[in-house]
């Protein structure tokens, strides 16, 4: 029995518009902005490319930049459990924007949750 994949029911034009209405909010949240750099377009690109991939469709960011190793390629940057809930935040919001609701939301929103925790490598009161 074929499973759905969720890249499909999702849509690549949702799923550009959400990554699109992500970046807005990361741009403009004070614990977030310092840390990407100005000109989020390559990062959103990339951004849409590994989704992609996360949600069952083609490989597109490893066909482009090779094996995520997301953990590894975030160590440049202290993600902190604040920072985590920020994303984690602006997902959210992004996702109402856009009008993506019901159980594949649901399931995408929970991935994202234990992906984000698994990104954080500096404790909070690290100052
Ligand atoms: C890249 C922050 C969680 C996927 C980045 C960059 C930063 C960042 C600063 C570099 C942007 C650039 O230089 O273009 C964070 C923070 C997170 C987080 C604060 C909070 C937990 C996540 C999660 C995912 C993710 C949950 C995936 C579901 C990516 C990808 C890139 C990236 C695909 C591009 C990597 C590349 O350069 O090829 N992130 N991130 N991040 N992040 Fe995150």
């Amino acid at each position: 029995e074929n499973k759905p994949i969720p890249f499909e029911a999702i849509g690549e034009g949702m799923l550009h518009q959400l990554v699109d209405a992500f970046y807005i909010r990361v741009a403009q949240h004070p614990d977030l902005a310092p840390i990407f750099p100005d000109d989020l377009s390559e990062t959103a690109r990339k951004q849409k490319q590994f989704l992609t991939q996360y949600l069952g469709g083609p490989s597109l960011y490893t066909q482009e930049h090779g094996h995520p190793m997301l953990r590894a390629r975030h160590l440049n940057f202290e993600i902190t459990p604040t920072r985590a809930k920020a994303w984690l935040a602006c997902m959210h919001e992004a996702m109402d924007e856009v009008g993506f609701s019901g159980p594949l939301r649901e399931d995408f929103y929970a991935r994202l949750i234990f992906t984000a925790q698994h990104m954080i490598n500096t404790p909070d009161n690290d100052e």
